[in-house]
């Protein structure tokens, strides 16, 4: 692969926004703390605001929101930082711009903005003569259904290559998704056991005990299934379940998750179940009868060779018991021939803890001490360590600025990924309430019960 040139400027789109706000000015300090990004970042939006009055916000920003002021690195932020203020209509807030860059030649330029206007922003880009030798980023939704994600990527192509186009999913940026590849392909026993013959199932919980944080307008055009299954917990399972790629090669990785993709079968109203927490119509910003959904547990599988018949199950909701994020593969149990009157040999599992710490660890049965040939459930933890010292958006800004494409979603997995939702989004199947602070709706277990039920996720030992 050709090496990759470093982007010379950060130009970030919505730069007085809620993202930049609460995250975007973080990542940058932490970045500039690291020596990831030495080049000046330029903010574009339409405030009115003065560029001191911008950095006082960033300031407080991270102060709120992120890890609190690095006085060296965000005096070298501020330093060489600019702001443009203007409407993204009018090309005088572009021709601005494209000043400020001066000499810059491979500009990033981040859109932290909705993704209605990333038809505008990236036209006067190009007509204010800021695209050539430029990247871009988009942040998730990447549309609503397989249509709307078509129209956007063909908005995006008219202006900028598939190549230079770094789709947002901050779950390939967590070290726990990069974790499940690597314990895969890094130990030989892995593989051979990493299939229908073995597995029996997997389960995938993405638990969030809060709410919809004031967010109710935004979870409205959302819900569930789009706001983190569609994109998410798939890149999840693209991970889980791919072929061995070859990581140096970022097509390569890409190529293996649309090859996996293509395999999964388009879901159908009988493999989801929708739940909504019972508060949810009090928030604000949500339609009095809305029928949005705030759970939802899906089964899906994948028709290849390697995973043929093994269900997978993904439950994500808010209002949960708890937050927590995990996988856990789930293997046949042994024949019950050596310790035939054993009745309770339980399936072993692999278990991969996102949060609220990064856990992997293997379930194992050994003997229980006595002179009975009984057996006692143990687990081995091969990692066990605080959440992400680097964030999964540093990780992928500082990935954007160096070209590297590998974690970011390519067009072709994004609309995959629509095609195996579109069927069961909007109100594809009635929902259901829950009460919050519960495991979601009964029909969760009632239509859609793993065998041997869901698993909660195991957090401080306990599931
Ligand atoms: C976001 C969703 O993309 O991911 C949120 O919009 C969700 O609704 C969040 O809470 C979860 O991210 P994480 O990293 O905290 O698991």
């Amino acid at each position: 692969m050709p090496a990759l040139e470093h982007s010379d400027a950060l130009v970030l789109f919505g730069a007085t926004g809620d993202l930049a706000h609460k995250k975007t000015f973080d990542t940058i300090q932490a970045l500039i703390k690291r020596g990831h990004l030495n080049s000046p970042v330029i903010g574009v939006a339409k405030s009115g605001m003065t560029r001191e009055q911008l950095l006082d916000r960033a300031k407080e920003g991270i102060t709120t929101y992120g890890r609190g002021v690095d006085k060296a690195a965000f005096d070298k932020f501020a330093a060489t930082f600019q702001y443009v203020d203007g409407d993204y209509a009018d090309i005088a807030t572009f021709n601005k711009l494209r000043a400020a860059l001066g000499d810059a030649k491979r500009p990033l330029h981040y859109l932290a903005i909705p993704p209605s206007v990333f038809g505008l922003v990236t036209k006067q880009l190009k007509a204010a003569g800021c695209v050539e030798g430029s990247r871009i980023v988009v942040e998730k939704p990447f549309g609503r259904d397989m249509q709307s994600a078509q129209e956007l990527n063909r908005t995006l192509h008219a202006v900028y290559d598939e190549r230079d186009i770094f789709r947002i999913d901050h779950y390939l940026g967590k070290e726990a998704t990069q974790n499940i590849l690597f314990t895969r392909f890094a130990n030989a026993f892995m593989e051979p056991l990493w299939n229908r013959n073995h597995v029996k199932q997997i389960q995938i919980t993405m638990a969030e005990s809060f709410g919809v944080q004031g967010r109710g307008r935004f979870y409205e055009s959302a819900g569930c299934i789009r706001d983190v299954i569609e994109n998410h917990l798939m890149q999840v399972v693209g991970f889980l379940c791919m072929e061995p790629p070859y990581w140096p090669d970022m097509e390569r990785v890409r190529d293996e998750q649309i090859k996996l993709f293509r395999s999964v079968r388009t879901l159908g109203p009988n493999d989801v179940v929708r739940g909504q927490f019972e508060d949810y119509l009090k928030e604000e910003g949500v339609a009095p009868n809305s029928q949005v959904e705030t759970f939802a547990a899906v089964r899906l599988f994948i028709d290849n060779w390697r995973w043929q018949g093994v269900p997978i199950y993904l439950r994500a909701g808010k209002c949960m018991p708890m937050t927590a994020t995990e996988v856990r593969v789930e293997f046949h149990r042994p024949p019950a021939v050596v310790f035939p009157n054993e009745q309770s040999l339980p399936h072993n599992y692999w278990r991969f803890l996102f949060s609220p710490r990064i856990e992997v660890g293997l379930n194992i049965q050994v003997k229980a001490d006595g002179e009975r040939m009984v057996g006692q459930d143990l687990e081995l933890m091969a990692v066990d360590q605080s959440p992400d010292e680097m964030t999964p958006y540093e990780r992928l800004i500082g990935d954007a600025l160096r070209g590297d494409q590998t974690l970011f979603a390519r067009q072709d997995v994004v609309e995959e990924a629509w095609r195996i939702v579109d069927p069961i989004l909007g109100n594809a199947v009635p929902v259901h309430r829950y009460k919050q602070g519960t495991w979601g709706p009964d029909a969760a277990n009632e239509i859609l019960l793993p065998e041997g039920g869901w698993h909660a996720p195991q957090v401080d030992g306990k599931g």
